[in-house]
């Protein structure tokens, strides 16, 4: 059997297979709420047979989203309107996660944004306020409160949004982070603030259901910013803490810089935090056909792959992979006349 589609057991989670749906926004929310698009977007992910369906970055409070069309997880009606959705994708076979998100200074809505420190991602975003110790307590909040929302939905994964430039990672790195309190300038204090969101999360989320964390494994300047040797580390703490898996991406909080974008580009990162922290890891970035994600798994290089464009533009790339890696057959029984 292809490695690709043996099971993932993580805590009690048994998830079916190693093909993760990456967390993509859809910028299709009004006030936050999911709506027939998520639905028919997850759940047609979930019958095209992924083991982990993991819901777009989804804002912890209004100015935690991205934009005004990005979903949201502060209120009893998004809570409602999730669950739904959790049950379909569930129903069908997948496990369902939901990436809780703080945009931080990249957010582009109606509304003010917050960072570590008054620096603008680039000159035509807007500028955010320093975020108090006050606010910062109060960001940790409203991550446990988007936590218990979220179990209430009935989701089995929160994997907890640290990459790509928004709040979390502006915090990590010295590039966003000039703050000279509690959570600025060592390693230690620009960690404060995600070890926080991190640990109130896995305290209150079931033992038996496993946390996850997205991040950017460097921020392609060197020493200057965010890197693999600070990111070990950092891994090593969520470790401590109780995470048990790393979606490793990159890049994200420096504007304009030149990433060497290919296949499996990101790959190398995985593999190093998976040798390096003992931990479990996705691996993401233009993976797309099946040989290649099977490659990666067999010579230890990640635990899981995820999906990005290759699903939006085939939702049943993980049947027909399971096909070209072994003729097996994970269709749905309804589409058995097709094969
Ligand atoms: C339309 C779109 C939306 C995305 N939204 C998110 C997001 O909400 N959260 C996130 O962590 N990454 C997001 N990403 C990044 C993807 O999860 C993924 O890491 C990236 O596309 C690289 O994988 P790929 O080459 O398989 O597409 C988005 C990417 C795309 C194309």
């Amino acid at each position: 059997m292809a490695k690709l589609f043996t099971p993932l057991r993580i805590r009690d989670l048994e998830i079916r297979n190693r093909v993760f749906m990456a967390p993509m926004c859809q910028y299709s929310a009004i006030e936050g709420v999911p709506n027939s698009w998520h639905q028919v977007h997850l759940a047609s992910r979930a019958v095209g047979g992924v083991g982990l369906v993991i819901v777009e970055a989804t804002g912890v409070s209004p100015e935690g989203r991205i934009s005004d069309h990005c979903l949201g997880l502060y209120n009893q009606q998004q809570e409602e309107a999730f669950k739904p959705i959790v049950e379909i994708v569930k129903r069908n076979g997948a496990k369902i996660a939901v990436q809780l998100a703080h945009s931080g200074r990249k957010g582009v809505g109606s509304f003010d944004v917050v960072a570590p420190s008054s620096i603008p991602f680039d000159s035509s975003y807007k500028m955010p306020k320093t975020l108090s110790k006050k606010e910062i307590e109060e960001v940790v909040e409203s991550y446990f409160k988007a936590a218990k929302r979220a179990l209430n939905a009935g989701f089995d994964v929160v994997e907890i949004h640290m990459a790509h430039g928004y709040l979390l990672h502006q915090f990590l790195s010295p590039y966003s982070n000039k703050r000279t309190d509690d959570f600025g300038s060592s390693l230690i204090n620009r960690m404060r603030l995600p070890l926080m969101v991190a640990k109130v999360i896995r305290d209150f989320w079931p033992q038996n259901l496993p946390v996850f964390v997205r991040l950017s494994a460097t921020d392609w300047i060197g020493k200057e910013g965010w890197d693999l040797e600070e990111v070990v580390l950092f891994v090593k703490e969520l470790k401590n803490i109780g995470v048990d898996f790393i979606d490793v991406s990159s890049g994200g909080n420096v504007a304009d810089v030149k990433i060497p974008i290919g296949p499996n580009y990101q790959v190398f990162f995985a593999e190093e935090i998976r040798k390096k922290a003992e931990i479990l890891t996705g691996a993401v970035g233009l993976i797309t056909e099946s040989i290649q994600a099977e490659k990666i798994l067999v010579e230890g290089k990640a635990d899981a792959i995820l999906l990005g464009r290759v699903l939006l533009r085939d939702p049943y790339w993980a049947i027909n992979a399971a096909q070209q890696l072994g003729n097996e057959k994970i269709f749905p029984k309804q589409y058995e006349r097709a094969y």
